[in-house]
């Protein structure tokens, strides 16, 4: 992985004319950005042309009915669909003059690849995924500017060079670590939500409301998010794995059914080699051999 450093504040704006193909939440929060720095935004065409109308109005830009029309007045595109059309809007793409152009795509899964052939077409592609929820259409775009985008492809050099005049901070991969990377992505998000919800529906099962239950949790969750990104995962650590607790942890399995037992002792074997780092003259046979027993 490559990292690139974010510009200072003398960063001079980058000249491209950028068209996005689909109006929707990353869309039209990435052609804010870039128009919001100077970056020029020629416009959008989107599906639902309203739509487009709509992220052109908020951008200061155009709408076109066109792809053809879009490819014109562009030399670079962000195709922003979702993932499963991108591949279709690359058909209809590579039919048109492209030569020259640099052609992108948002999603944090696909390489830039799914672009096929592009360089006998002459074109440059790159996939510019943000490792940020993007949630709203109008109101995400302030949180990019200090996102963390990952580049591959081709056209990373100058998506890297436009992103750090924006005062974003990027890396680059390589194409057949994209899977990996995303799942990285979904780790800290999406399992991370999963693990909050187990958690909720066992203070349920001790009698308090969902939303009691979401309240009293907040805060541990909260204070680990904080904890794990200011000193790291090592010394955020605490619990019963960290200390070895073997009964405290076999009286957790007692209230557990024999595949929320399995999926507990995975997570918490993971937690013994963080912990190991954090203590290594610690002995910690007792509890990996007890959990080494439900799995
Ligand atoms: N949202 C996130 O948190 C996030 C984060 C990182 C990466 N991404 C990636 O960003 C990309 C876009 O995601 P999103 O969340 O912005 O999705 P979204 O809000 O659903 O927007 C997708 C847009 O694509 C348009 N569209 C769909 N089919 C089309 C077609 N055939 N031709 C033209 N436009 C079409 C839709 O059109 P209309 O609205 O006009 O009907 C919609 O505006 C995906 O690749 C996703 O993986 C998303």
């Amino acid at each position: 992985m490559h990292r690139g450093s974010p510009p200072d504040e003398h960063t001079e704006v980058v000249h491209m004319k950028i068209g996005f193909i689909g109006a929707g939440k990353v869309g039209t929060s990435l052609g804010k950005l870039f128009a919001h720095h100077g970056v020029s935004v020629t416009g959008y065409y989107s599906r639902t042309p309203q739509h487009a109308e709509q992220a052109a109005a908020f951008t200061q830009s155009n709408c076109y009915s066109s792809l053809a029309d879009i490819l014109d007045a562009s030399d670079t595109l962000f195709v922003t669909t979702p993932d499963g059309v991108i591949g279709r809007i690359w058909d209809d793409l590579a039919a048109l003059p492209i030569k020259s152009k640099c052609i992108c795509h948002c999603s944090g899964a696909l390489p830039s690849a799914v672009f096929a052939s592009a360089e006998k077409c002459g074109a440059r592609v790159c996939s510019v995924h943000p490792l940020l929820a993007v949630s709203d259409r109008f109101s995400s775009w302030q949180q990019l500017e200090g996102a963390f985008f990952t580049l591959e492809g081709s056209g990373a050099p100058e998506m890297a060079e436009l992103l750090h005049s924006c005062g974003a901070q990027t890396a680059t991969i390589a194409a057949a670590d994209k899977a990996r990377y995303h799942l990285a992505a979904c780790v800290v998000s999406n399992l991370a939500v999963g693990l909050s919800h187990w958690g909720m529906q066992l203070l349920e099962q001790c009698g308090f409301t969902a939303e009691q239950a979401q309240t009293a949790l907040t805060p541990l969750i909260l204070g680990n998010a904080q904890a794990v990104c200011s000193k790291g995962p090592r010394d955020a650590l605490t619990g019963p794995a960290e200390r070895g607790d073997v009964e405290t942890i076999r009286s957790h399995m007692a209230c557990l059914s024999r595949e929320d037992q399995a999926l507990y002792a995975l997570l918490t074997r993971k937690l013994c080699d963080l912990a190991q780092q954090k203590h290594p003259d610690r002995d910690d046979t007792a509890l990996r051999t007890y959990l080494e027993g439900l799995l």
